[in-house]
């Protein structure tokens, strides 16, 4: 079963083939960061008319790179959210509209299912099961999610203020570095020294409501934000290295930290990470060496399928196949759609937050 997958929930106008979930026959990514990249942030307005400019040439090109035509194409998929409203609309429209002319089911994914799909992703043949907890953290979420089975999850844990990548994003924005934040501080971070400055490891204060194992960023972009008020030249070589090397390991540490927590909470012999912030190279090593330390798997996500691309669009599709719609059936866009009971079918996710 072959399918189209199209990914445009934020900044990333994606597309890609993928056959029966796991064999990737094309990922095409179009990045609209030099558009957004003056602001220091994605612009939602900007971000859906790239969209609509991008689409039509990014589809064409998935099919063609991986070499089938329009009639091998078996359902097309969209992401459906969570996501900026604008933005999954496009993506909604033009699936919908290619599925009804192609007269193919749509199935609607799930913008966290497909990041945590990208674990599956170039396995071919290989049936595995998830890692019993994932560590989700991209520019958007943080989530801990301890997954039974592949749709059967629950949420360990979370962000109350700031994502790990929105950390990232929000403190090269007051380092002076460029947008995406993420890989600049990675990049400014090389040869510095991670224990150069002390950044604080937030854990919230417990909160009877909250989930099990919180996490907090938004007192370390505030630490940052005081020392370079009071000592500007901090973000200046040669001391930026070192800022960018401690910023960055407080992240990590706080990621790592509370992943290995939860694992232990649950008696998890098999962890993983995915999601954008899972492309940094400190955060996968760190998490190597906890794994190798506690006896436990680790899958990270292939480099290409942490970040927002479409080929984990196709896959968690094809998770979903059973919950295909006819393709003009109504559908509106979920931006704000938890990872709990998104499927059609009632018994699939009973993820908790
Ligand atoms: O998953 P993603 O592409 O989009 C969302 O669904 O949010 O994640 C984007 C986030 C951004 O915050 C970006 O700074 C971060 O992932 N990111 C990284 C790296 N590459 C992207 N963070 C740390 N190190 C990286 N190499
Ligand atoms: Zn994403």
């Amino acid at each position: 079963m072959i399918i189209l997958g199209i990914e445009t929930s934020c900044d990333e106008t994606a597309a890609a083939c993928v056959r029966d979930g796991g064999a990737v026959l094309s990922s095409v990514v179009h990045t609209q960061i030099a558009q957004h990249s003056p602001y220091g942030g994605v612009v939602p307005e900007i971000a859906s008319r790239a969209h609509v400019e991008a689409l039509p040439f990014i589809v064409e090109t998935a099919l063609r790179e991986a070499g089938v035509d329009w009639s091998a194409l078996d359902a097309v998929a969209v992401t459906r959210g969570p996501g900026l409203v604008s933005s999954l609309m496009i993506g909604m429209a033009f699936g919908q509209a290619l599925a009804l002319r192609l007269n193919r089911p749509l199935i609607p994914t799930h913008h966290l299912e497909a990041h945590l799909y990208a674990l599956r992703l170039d396995a071919t043949g290989e049936d595995a099961p998830p890692p019993e907890v994932t560590l989700l953290v991209s520019g958007g979420h943080t989530l801990l999610v301890h997954a039974e089975a592949w749709g059967r999850y629950r949420t360990l844990g979370r962000s109350l203020d700031d994502a790990a990548g929105e950390a990232l994003d929000k403190g090269a924005k007051l380092m002076g570095l460029g947008y995406p934040g993420g890989p600049a501080i990675e990049q400014a971070a090389a040869g510095g020294n991670p224990a150069a400055f002390a950044f604080p490891r937030g854990r919230p204060a417990g909160q009877a409501e909250g989930p099990d194992f919180p996490f907090s960023f938004s007192g370390l972009k505030t630490a940052l934000l005081y020392r370079l008020k009071a000592s500007p030249e901090d973000a200046r070589p040669p001391r930026l290295a070192d800022l960018a090397a401690s910023y960055q390991e407080a992240v990590v540490d706080v990621l790592a930290a509370r992943l290995d927590e939860a694992a232990n909470a649950v008696n998890a012999r098999s962890v993983g990470c995915v999601g954008g912030v899972a492309r940094n190279k400190r955060l996968r090593d760190r998490l190597e060496t906890d794994a190798k330390r506690a006896g436990r798997r680790l899958t990270l996500a292939p480099p290409r399928y942490c970040t927002d691309n479409a080929a984990m669009v196709a896959g968690a599709a094809w998770l979903r196949r059973d919950e295909a719609l006819p393709p003009d059936s109504p559908m509106e866009p979920l931006p704000r759609w938890p990872l709990k009971n998104h499927g059609s079918n009632p018994g699939g996710s009973i993820v908790t937050a």
